[in-house]
């Protein structure tokens, strides 16, 4: 059981956004994707997501070839994800965001709005059920956004930058939401994130990528050791840090 990138590639017109890439995510395993800017992070999820053809190799889940799946189809077979921006249904409620999510995957309208109730429950943020989606507050948006897309208990939820402009105290309550829905629910998880201390508490493996090539994988203490990752990624923070 396993979403995965088998040697994987994705070329936009003559440039390489990808070169054949193996990534893999097993049920109730968080996997950290790190690297800098333009490194090829978010085209993994897009197609991992059935959004973005690969140009060479194949996806598969639990085995079965997936690539040509849209990705309304790669949903309902269990793979989920959130977006570097919240993208809620701004005109509705909290609620209905969850419940029209629920409706698309197919269930009727009752039973949609139970699991979105219990959803919204599970996660500790059932006052935010009748708030307008436009109207919330970032951090709130961000964890309307995860909860969305645990609808329909997916095999699989890829995270797409979730921390990015979270306080340190907001962030650490991501990193304990994420081992929650890995832990309890099930999850495989992929995890893209700037905060590299973020990833590397969370993350028990860590795939590394620069120039859409995967530059390191492994452990905390692997890519603490990189000498790779170091020229590519964390030597540009480390000045500040
Ligand atoms: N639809 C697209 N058309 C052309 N180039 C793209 C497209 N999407 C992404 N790219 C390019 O592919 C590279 C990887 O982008 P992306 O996966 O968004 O990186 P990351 O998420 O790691 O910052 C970047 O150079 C980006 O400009
Ligand atoms: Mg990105």
């Amino acid at each position: 059981m396993a979403l995965a990138l088998e040697r994987a590639g994705v070329a936009f017109g003559g440039f390489r956004a990808l070169h054949e890439i193996d990534l893999t995510v097993e049920p109730g395993q968080v996997v950290g994707l790190i690297g800098p800017n333009g490194a090829g992070k978010t085209t993994c999820v897009n197609v991992l997501t059935g959004f973005q053809r690969p140009t060479c190799g194949r996806v598969s889940l639990d085995g079965r070839d997936v690539s040509r799946l849209s990705a309304h189809a790669l949903r309902r077979a269990g793979v989920a994800r959130t977006f570097q921006a919240g993208r809620l249904f701004a005109g509705l409620d909290v609620l209905d965001n969850l419940a029209c999510t629920g409706v698309g995957l197919g269930l009727r309208r009752a039973a949609a709005e139970q699991e979105a109730e219990e959803l919204l429950a599970w996660m500790g943020i059932s006052d935010l059920q009748s708030r307008p989606a436009a109207g919330l507050p970032y951090t709130d948006e961000r964890r309307v956004a995860i909860a969305r897309a645990l609808m329909g208990r997916p095999s699989y939820l890829l995270l797409d930058e979730p921390a990015a402009g979270m306080s340190e105290k907001e962030a650490a309550d991501l990193a304990a939401l994420i081992r929650r829905i890995a832990a309890e629910r099930g999850a495989g998880c992929l995890l893209i994130e700037h905060n590299v201390g973020l990833v590397l508490s969370v993350c028990a493996h860590v795939v590394v990528l620069d120039g859409g090539r995967v530059i390191e994988a492994g452990g905390r203490a692997a890519i603490l050791g990189s000498k790779a990752v170091r020229e590519a990624y964390l030597g540009a923070h480390a000045e500040a840090a």
